[in-house]
């Protein structure tokens, strides 16, 4: 797994490893800042843990050669960025084509990059939500497996808003990444593949917290 921060959804697929959800083992923990708080979830769990500073790092290449050899050798079946927030090269997605997903907290293809949370406001939408996808060289436009809806609530600040979506996060990643553990979800040639078959439209959760699907205190 690689992570950046503060590894909540690192901490939810651990869980749902442990309590069998995920049928997985997480084998090792990469992140690109020292210090990252979800280290703390992987050194809790009995993870192994390694730091690849991309600051020691003269360029993008360089820094994904070295993390793509921290990873090769733990032989991982599937990669998981979870919280990564440093741009893949090319050569690197190339190296984990198929075998690597990412949580992005929108509805994808809405809201690809950054700030999503302020962005959704901003556009006055109603619904926002995270998608789980297939890592393409395109950042966040890779096949979607799975998303979470969130309502936009009232009084909703980017705060708010992004405390909501993360609560969906963290049962949508545990329930995206059993079905690719399970082989039951696959990718070939750039489409998801869902019990054999080519998926139109991306698996949708409904199986999420009462506080993340309802506006608690509006009428
Ligand atoms: C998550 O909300 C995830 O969707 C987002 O970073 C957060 C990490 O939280 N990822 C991106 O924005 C990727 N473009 P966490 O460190 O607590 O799991």
């Amino acid at each position: 797994m690689l992570i950046s921060g503060r590894g909540s959804n690192l901490k939810a697929l651990i869980d749902a490893c442990t309590d069998g959800r995920i049928d997985g083992r997480i084998i090792t923990v990469v992140s690109n800042r020292p210090g990252a708080p979800g280290l703390e979830h992987a050194r809790a769990a009995g993870i192994e843990q390694t730091v690849v500073d991309h600051r020691r790092f003269p360029d993008r290449a360089a820094f994904d050669r070295e993390l793509a050899a921290t990873l090769e050798s733990s032989a991982p079946d599937l990669v998981i960025l979870a919280g990564f927030m440093r741009v893949l090269t090319p050569e690197f997605v190339a190296r984990f084509a198929g075998r690597m997903v990412n949580i992005h907290p929108s509805l994808l293809p809405a809201l690809r990059g950054l700030d999503t949370h302020a962005r959704a406001l901003a556009a006055g939408m109603s619904t926002h939500g995270a998608s789980v996808h297939f890592v393409t060289s395109e950042l966040d436009g890779g096949p979607v497996i799975m998303q979470a809806q969130v309502p936009v609530c009232p009084g909703d600040t980017g705060e708010t808003l992004a405390a909501r979506v993360q609560l969906a996060e963290h049962r949508l990643y545990p329930a995206a990444v059993a079905l690719i553990c399970s082989g039951r979800v696959q990718c070939a040639g750039g489409t998801v593949l869902y019990d054999g078959q080519p998926l139109e439209r991306p698996l949708l959760l409904d199986d999420l917290p009462e506080a993340a699907t309802q506006c608690i205190g509006s009428p």
